[in-house]
């Protein structure tokens, strides 16, 4: 399982989309250590890299939100937080179980679904409006 960065993805917020590109990429070097069977703390490590990420890049975004009056902000923040629970359940299914298939394929399933489907709806909303405030600006 790969994910890849597709044009539509962009948000247009080069910070943003530059950290989204970052987020597919840890999750691929995750996936592919697991998928290239090396070893368990090698795959484990990858997924906390990724967790440590993920938390970094929410509160980036919040933070770019806040800063530019973002109307939606607060339903934003509830999306990452629920994400930002998933991620936690499956660090503790990580710790008892280890990288189980069952877990690399959760994982799979929220990288691919979950968040592709936040990026592509909640995150460009980020993009329309800052490009429409600057429009307002400059008109
Ligand atoms: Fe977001």
């Amino acid at each position: 399982m790969k994910i890849e960065w597709h044009e539509y993805l962009a948000v247009g917020v080069a910070e943003i989309d530059q950290q989204h590109r970052l987020l597919f990429d840890k999750f691929n070097a995750f996936f592919a250590a697991y998928a290239e069977g090396r070893g368990e703390e090698e795959v484990s490590r990858l997924f906390w890299f990724l967790n440590a990420y993920i938390a970094t890049h929410f509160a980036d975004e919040e933070r770019l939100q806040q800063e530019i009056g973002f109307p939606d902000y607060q339903r934003h923040r509830e999306q990452h937080l629920a994400l930002t629970r998933e991620v936690a359940a499956l660090k503790e299914r990580l710790a008892s179980e280890g990288p189980s298939p069952s877990l690399v394929s959760s994982a799979g399933l929220l990288m691919t679904g979950w968040l592709i489907e936040h990026i592509s709806v909640m995150d460009r909303a980020i993009g329309r409006f800052v490009k429409e405030r600057k429009q307002g600006q400059a008109g």
